[in-house]
């Protein structure tokens, strides 16, 4: 444990946050289903990236994009030390020394950081734990070189399937790109058809600004496209562009 940047560490959360935010307010990093769907009460979004985990579908859903029988697959951020021990077959795309996995953070004010705590807890109760690490804002609408003061980084709450858990994908077979692929162009859970999971990250990443695109996405994106033919595909995407616009929009109106 304890690969990624100095200063994070990974604990079983047990009102622990309250040592990593004495101010009483919250602040949580969404590299999934959050980048698109936040949480509730929250009164600042910010695009930006934490170092040192690598993302993959390599998580079951029994609940929200699968059932037990059979499980979908979401997303989750898998230590880099960790991920580098794995026999990932993307592993000579990952550019990136530093394993930057792009996302957005959310600030909850202190008057409601425990009722947000709470639904997320619900929310991610299929396998998650919760782990604290440096967040790097980033400001998308600056040039990428452009001389300004870097922020500094914020301590953020992440919810990570970790290995242990028995929701992560152990089989080697079972984590090979086109197996996912397979996995995600049929199932379904009560938020939806996982297709519609994969196409909302997809989009939510381009959405997010510069260099935020994430190979292995890309790549099940163009697979499942594959399975399940252009236009249907097609029609997704733009559901979910629509899908996105929305929900920003109406989460940004009702948390202020
Ligand atoms: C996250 O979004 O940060 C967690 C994974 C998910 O709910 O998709």
């Amino acid at each position: 444990m304890g690969s990624a940047e100095q200063g994070c560490e990974a604990l079983r959360d047990g009102r622990t946050w309250r040592n990593y935010f004495p101010k009483g307010d919250l602040w949580v990093f969404g590299y999934g289903s959050l980048i698109w769907k936040p949480p509730p009460h929250y009164d600042q979004r910010v695009p930006g990236y934490i170092n040192g985990y690598v993302r993959r579908f390599w998580q079951a859903s029994n609940d929200h994009r699968g059932t037990p029988e059979n499980p979908g697959r979401v997303v989750t951020v898998i230590e880099r030390d960790f991920w580098e021990t794995l026999d990932d077959p993307l592993a000579h795309l990952e550019s990136s020394s530093t394993a930057t996995v792009w996302g957005a953070a959310y600030h909850i004010p202190a008057s409601h950081a425990e009722e947000v705590h709470d639904y997320l807890d619900i929310r991610e109760i299929n396998g998650y734990t919760v782990h604290y690490t440096p967040f790097h804002p980033v400001d998308t609408s600056k040039e990428p070189n452009a001389e300004e003061s870097t922020p500094s980084p914020i301590v953020c709450m992440v919810y990570i399937g970790q290995p242990t858990n028995p929701q992560f994908l152990r089989d080697l077979a079972q984590r090979d790109q086109q197996a996912v692929a397979e996995v995600i162009s049929r199932s379904q859970g009560n938020s939806g058809k996982n297709t519609e999971y994969l196409y909302l990250l997809e989009k939510s990443l381009d959405g997010l600004g510069l260099g935020s695109a994430d190979v292995h996405v890309t790549d099940l994106v163009r697979r499942v496209k594959a399975l399940e033919g252009v236009e249907a595909a097609a029609a997704e995407e733009a559901k979910a562009e629509r899908d996105i616009e929305e929900a920003l929009h109406h989460s940004a109106v009702g948390s202020q």
